[in-house]
């Protein structure tokens, strides 16, 4: 084939994009100032610091939550979660196989096994029908996860967790300001948690937060991140070696504080701009053969788009697989991945630690890691495709070169 403007890139044409795409993290003197001040004060840890609490005070607010423990990543709040919930030895977590493995290695660490609940082909959430047909009389509690930035259907997974006793724990590390008819995650259910990490929508290098509207709740988790000490106004003095509980150290520290209020000052802001470029994508994408992007349930008020997710159909590609899309797509320019290849249930890591912890508890192994998953399994070998957050602040003219792009493989793979 000739090179010509309309060759593929990856056959050697001209790229539709040929410019970079939005740095990520964004920061100026407002980061650097925060930084300093932590510095020059000398307090540079939680204890004897302000900035931790302030954020905290400001993140549960954000979240419309009453109270707010902020420790040192997703993966940690979601162990102090479950062990708040006294989720123990043999109990079973219901969690989706489409999501990091932070959310069934939190379940695993307790000492409980996850049971995988598929998700919902249009919208890749977990789905409460499945939540519900997972539930065996061992099942303590289900983590939806608000995979993307968007929640599942939360009046369902309620419903779901009300009649069998279950409590809810939110894993929205991806969902910074999303919303369920009007209400901000995290504390929808029992206890939500967040990650701060330096992918995610409030980035602190490292971090987390657990939200709760829950009093008794948010005590326990303050004491598990705080090696156990008890919430009281002298716990700095004379409550400092009164341990009541075993717990963790997992306190965030000054720095990553003052790092995650900055970072806030932005954030309605970039949320706004996230939520246009999706809606762009949406209508752009919805008109090439073979691509669908998520779907939306409309209860979801705000969708926080930590990802753009779409669903790609080889058959309207001429049989081209995933992985040739999405070197075709890098080789125009669009910055996108396969995202979760390996679904949880199948991971060596998970299946490892699920045979190990029966072997212990003396059961013969779960079965139920065996059977299929037909929605996750599709989305992660076959269809999902994502693209990050940071690509969604790009300016509208260069956002306008993804469906260029996608539209130009359909058209030269299609025949
Ligand atoms: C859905 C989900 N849960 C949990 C985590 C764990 O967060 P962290 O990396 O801060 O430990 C992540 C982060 O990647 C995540 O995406």
């Amino acid at each position: 084939m000739a090179v010509t403007e309309q060759a593929l890139a990856v056959d050697g044409g001209v790229p539709v994009h040929r410019g970079g795409w939005p740095r990520w993290p964004v920061w100026d003197e407002r980061e650097e100032q925060a930084l300093l001040g932590v510095l020059r004060s000398g307090t540079w840890g939680m204890v004897h610091g302000s900035k931790v609490t302030e954020f905290e005070t400001a993140w549960g607010r954000f979240q419309q939550a009453q109270h707010c423990v902020a420790v040192v990543n997703g993966t940690s709040a979601l162990e102090v979660a479950l062990r708040a919930l006294d989720i123990a030895p043999g109990d079973e977590v219901i969690v989706p196989p489409y999501t990091f493995i932070a959310t069934a290695a939190a379940a695993l660490l307790a000492g409980a096994l996850p049971v995988f609940a598929d998700i919902d082909p249009e919208t890749y959430e977990l789905d409460p029908a499945a939540v519900e047909a997972a539930v065996t009389p061992r099942t303590r509690a289900v983590i939806p996860v608000h995979i993307a930035g968007c929640p599942p259907d939360m009046d369902g997974i309620l419903a779901v967790a009300k009649r069998h006793g279950l409590r809810v724990v939110e894993d929205a590390a991806q969902a910074h300001g999303a919303e369920w008819r009007g209400r901000r995650v995290g504390a929808l259910g029992d206890l939500g948690t967040f990650s701060f990490q330096s992918s995610k929508n409030l980035n602190a290098g490292e971090g987390g937060a657990i939200v709760t509207n829950d009093e008794a709740l948010f005590r326990r988790v303050w004491s598990l991140h705080n090696v156990g000490r008890t919430l009281s106004t002298d716990w700095r003095t004379s409550g400092w070696y009164q341990h009541d509980i075993l717990g963790f150290n997992y306190r965030l520290t000054e720095f990553q504080a003052a790092l995650l209020l900055a970072q806030m000052s932005r954030l309605e802001e970039q949320m706004a701009r996230r939520e246009q470029a999706a809606r762009f994508l949406d209508r752009e994408l919805a008109a090439i053969p073979g691509i669908r992007p998520q779907a939306r349930d409309p209860r979801v008020t705000a969708h926080a788009h930590h990802l753009y997710v779409l669903r790609y159909d080889p058959a309207a590609f001429g049989g081209h697989t995933r992985s040739q899309f999405l070197a075709a797509l890098r080789a125009e320019g669009v910055p996108a991945s396969g995202g979760y290849t390996d679904p949880l249930h199948r991971s060596p890591a998970v299946v490892h630690a699920v045979r190990d912890l029966c072997s212990r508890l003396g059961r013969p192994d779960d079965a139920r890691l065996q059977q299929p998953l037909p929605v996750t399994e599709r989305a992660s070998a076959v269809e999902g495709v994502w693209l990050t957050q940071s690509v969604l602040l790009a300016e509208p003219g260069d956002l306008q070169h993804i469906p260029e792009a996608m539209g130009k493989i359909q058209r030269a793979w299609a025949g």
